[in-house]
Formats: structure tokens, sequence, C-alpha cells
């Protein structure tokens, strides 16, 4: 891979070992993929902030880097509200471990936004035709396929290297090549809402890591391409897709030859009994334990916000929650930024007991396990929940998830 003399500098250790580890990550996954130079990047969301998933190995890590990034860097969720821990059910042991990742990323100047959809609180993040090094899996998503920026699925150590030298590598979905469809789907069924997740439940598991092309006879909003993104990234390993006639690279691109239809049928079965091909039969959670699919338990915890809601979600929940308790444990996960710039949305939400939460999500968060069954409108959390939390999980639309006791 071609470098430049500051690079080769860089790379020499010239400027301190952190930048030299830096640098040699980048450059030892160009030379593995094949990337011909490193490439000015835009902006770095970095994963690998949630204790409950780097654990004291991750923690010695970070702490041990020094330096500066140089593009704007946000942080991906972390594994609790970095105030509200304590309502969350998390420990002192593991909030204080977890205040010092945030705190050793912050020294590293990065902005202490812990998100998944960076791209609602600055769009100059990411606009179409930019260079990112980004590395949650539903905002690599969105950025490749709704905003068209073009970024790779980074590891967090990749993605933070990209923000301290400012490039990455000239690879995979930064190139034209990589982005073409390679798997069309045709859904000629209206679909709404949560309707998405599931049918990104499907295709995901179909898809693999090719590039989905749909045709929809539905129109999708922003937040329903996020829903489905999320989920595709899933049950599969997507990270670009197309939507006929609505993604803007979709005009660029020809409806792939390969075409499967999905049917109503199917995506209701994902609501009815989780979705069947590419699932397995059973999880097995982090301490090795069989959890087999499919939730037995009536839920005793909704979690909505997966990905992080935006301000016009946050709306959405505060009118269904007019008039009525909710009859079980409900939590919402957004950003600190749209947490903030909403707070009427915010009272009114939690006037009803729901609890809004910042900076952490239902599944890289440890106060998730202690619960038997999860329901949620998010195809990507009805995937994680059971995989990563040992916990149950069911799907609904989110009139369903915030009924109250007489159903309403
Ligand atoms: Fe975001 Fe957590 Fe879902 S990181 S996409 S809310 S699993």
């Amino acid at each position: 891979m071609y470098l430049t003399q500051e690079e080769e500098t860089i790379l020499e250790g010239e400027y301190g070992p952190t930048l030299k580890k830096a640098m040699e990550i980048l450059t030892t996954l160009g030379d593995i993929y094949g990337a011909d130079s490193l490439i000015q990047i835009n902006s770095a969301q970095i994963a690998g902030v949630s204790y409950k998933t780097i654990g004291d190995a991750g923690l010695e890590w970070i702490s041990d880097l020094e330096g500066t990034v140089v593009v704007p860097s946000i942080l991906n969720p972390a594994g609790m509200d970095m105030d509200r821990w304590q309502e969350m059910g998390v420990d002192a042991d593991f909030a204080s471990k977890q205040a010092r990742i945030i705190e050793a990323y912050m020294r590293l100047g990065v902005r202490c936004e812990c998100t998944c959809t960076p791209y609602y609180i600055d769009e100059e993040l990411a606009a179409f035709g930019d260079h990112l090094a980004w590395s949650e899996s539903s905002a690599i998503s969105y950025a490749n396929s709704v905003i068209g920026a073009r970024t790779n699925r980074e590891g967090g150590p990749s993605a933070l290297s990209a923000a301290l030298i400012g490039k990455t590598a000239n690879y995979g979905y930064h190139l034209d090549e990589n982005r073409v469809p390679t798997i069309g789907f045709e859904v000629d069924c209206k679909l709404t809402g949560a309707d998405y997740g599931a049918l990104g439940c499907l295709a995901g598991a179909e898809a693999g890591s090719g590039v989905p092309m749909f045709r929809l006879s539905s129109k999708p909003s922003k937040t329903e391409l996020k829903a489905l993104g999320a989920a595709m990234a899933a049950s599969g390993a997507v990270a670009l897709y197309h939507v006929e006639g609505i993604t803007p690279e979709s005009g660029l691109q020809e409806f792939p030859g390969e075409t499967i239809i999905i049917e109503r049928r199917q995506i209701d079965d994902v609501f009815d009994e989780g979705c069947g091909k590419g699932w397995g039969d059973g999880y097995r959670n982090g301490c090795g334990e069989e959890y087999v699919r499919g939730c037995q338990d009536e839920p005793d915890l909704v979690a909505l916000g997966c990905p992080h809601y935006s301000a016009s979600e946050l709306e959405e929940v505060a009118r269904l929650l007019e008039d009525h308790n909710p009859a079980k444990e409900v939590w919402i996960c957004t950003s600190r930024m749209v947490r903030d710039a909403n707070p009427g949305l915010v009272r009114r939400i939690e006037d009803s007991g729901a609890k809004v939460f910042v900076d952490t999500c239902m599944v890289v968060s440890p106060a998730t396990d202690r619960f038997r069954c999860v329901l949620t409108d998010s195809g990507k959390a009805f995937k994680y929940v059971p995989n990563l939390c040992g916990v149950g999980a069911r799907i609904a639309h989110i009139n369903d998830c915030l009924a109250g006791d007489d159903g309403n």
C-alpha cells in the first residue's frame, strides 16, 4: 500500500507509540484487504465503550493510549446512563469502571456522546460521499445506505486508530465496485413501523454480508429505513443496502437478477414466532449457558430505542403514553443530545412511569440481564437481547409494546 512520507514517519514511531500503533492497525488492515492507500475521513464513531463488552483488558488498553483525535469522533453507547445508572440497577463497581473508560476516551479528545445515531446529533459528521470510520453496525448501515456516505464495518480499535490518524485504508465500501447490489428482495405488501425490523430480520439472514436491494410497495420513512438496516446488520452482516427509488445511490444501481420474494405471511411469522432461517435453535450467552430461542415468559421489560430514538420517535411514545400508564417497566433509549433538546417530550413520557435513558441501550447494559423477557419494537434488539444478554425477546409494534393493563 502506498504511504506518504508523513505516514511512513508515523509508522516508524517518530510521533510516539500510540500513533505508531494506530498506523500499524490501519496499514495491516489495508494490506489484508488490498487497499491502495489511506484516505481522509470526515468523522469516526468508536465502538468498544461498554465495560460489559470490553472488560478490564479493554479499559487498560484505552487508558494506556496517548494523543488526540484529529477528526470529530464520538462514542458508541456505554453500559449505563452515566447519571442514572443506579435507577437502571447497575452496580457501583461496574459504574466506576465504566466512568474510567469514558474518561480515557475523553482524554483522547473523543466527544462524550455515547450513541449509535450520531447522524441525529450533528449532520456534519456524515454527508453524501464522505468517507467515515464508524463501527456500530446500525450506524454504519444508515451512513452507507440512507446518507450515501462510505464506511467499512470498523472495529473499535480500527475506528479509534482512524480517528487519531484522520484516515482509513481505502478498501471495501469506500470503493464503487463494492457498493453494487448482490441480492434483490421484492415485497408486495404494505409495511409500517416495526414491520421493517421484521423484514430486516428475514432479509439479513438471507443476504449475509451481501448488498441487498429492495423493491417495496410502501415508501419507508428514514426512521423505518433505520430499523430495516439495523435488523439486517444483526441477523446478517449487511453494511449497505439500497431501496429502489428511495435511497440516494439506488438510481445508480441495477436491480439484481437473483431476487427473493417476501410475503406478508413471513413478516407476520417474525412477530408470532421469531425469525426462522439463520437463527439456529438456541443461543449460548456470554457465560456459555444455553438459552432457547422463543421467549415463553411474559415480557417484564419493554425496551425501545434500538437504534437510539429520534425526537419524532420520542413524540410518538409521548402520544401513545398520554392518559395511561404502561403495564410493564419501560425503557426508552436515546442520545443525551436528543433528550436534552426535548425536555417537554421527556417529561410527558416519564410522567407515565416510563424511563428515558441516555448513553446506553438494552443490549450493551448489564442491567437488562435481570429480566426474563424483553418486548421491543426493534428487529436488532429482538436478535441481540437473547444473544448478548441471555434474556428472551419478542418483537411487537410500538402501540402493542406500550399498551396498558387493559390492552389499550
Ligand atoms: Fe444502538 Fe444498542 Fe441497538 S448500540 S443499534 S441501541 S443494540
